[in-house]
């Protein structure tokens, strides 16, 4: 199953994502994730996309195209993939269209307010990627990560001016992606707002997993 998750950041795409790759084996292809690991290694891509992503605003379409392109290729990816957090723009929906096919988009759908509370309480294992909240999805010992005991930390693009450039971007350049997918008939809308495990039940009820 070919899978795009839309929706605002803090909406819950990767904790959704990871889920279900968990329990179906379809790869989770998160750009995000891939930007922050190349940083996290200091490539020349990390070097490039550092000051982009602290401050919340998109890596150039051409950059990000080429990379999914690439990953896409990758064996694992042939049969179906999660694609979490791409397309974000037009062109990159229109090139996505030239070397894949799609059959759901789902946009997660939540209010300004959860988001902000989701995203300031989001504290991550930078070297996995798990994802943890304060309140809502707590780790065991507070700071620390479940499996490594590693301290937990709080995203650059988490703070306060972050999160509202991030929102900004997302409502210009990514929101009219809504329309564009509804138009070919394979959005499928989901109220993220419940708890974790709902959302998952509503999730795999709506993709018939
Ligand atoms: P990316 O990593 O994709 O960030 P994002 O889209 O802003 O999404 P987030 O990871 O912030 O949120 P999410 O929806 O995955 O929520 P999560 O599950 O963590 O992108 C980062 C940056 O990379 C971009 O700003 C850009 O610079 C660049 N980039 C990436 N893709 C690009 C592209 N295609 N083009 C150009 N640039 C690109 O959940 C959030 C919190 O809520 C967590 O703490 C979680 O535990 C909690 N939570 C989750 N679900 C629930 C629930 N149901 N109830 C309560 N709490 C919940």
């Amino acid at each position: 199953m070919k899978l795009i998750f839309l929706g605002p950041p803090g909406a819950g795409k990767g904790t959704m994502a990871s889920r279900l790759s968990d329990s179906t084996g379809i790869p989770h292809i998160s750009t995000g994730d891939i930007f922050r690991d190349n940083i996290g290694r200091q490539t020349d891509l990390g070097v490039k996309v550092k000051a982009i992503l602290d401050r919340g605003d998109l890596v150039p379409d051409e950059l990000t195209i080429d990379l999914v392109r690439n990953r896409l290729e990758q064996e694992d990816a042939r049969n179906g993939f999660i694609l979490d957090g791409f397309p974000r723009t037009i062109p990159q929906a229109d090139a996505l269209e030239t070397f894949s096919s799609i059959d759901h988009v789902v946009n997660f759908d939540l209010s300004r307010e959860e988001i902000i509370k989701r995203l300031s309480g989001r504290r991550v294992h930078k070297a996995s990627g798990r994802t943890y909240h304060v309140v809502f999805n707590p780790p065991r010992n507070a700071g620390k990560d479940d499996e490594t005991g590693e301290e937990l930390i709080t995203r650059p693009d988490d703070q306060v001016d972050a999160i509202k450039n991030r929102l900004e971007v997302y409502w210009k350049q990514t929101a009219p992606l809504i329309e564009y997918y509804k138009k070919k008939e394979i959005l499928r809308d989901i109220d993220a707002s419940p708890a974790p495990d709902e959302v998952f039940a509503k999730l795999k009820g709506l993709l018939r997993i």
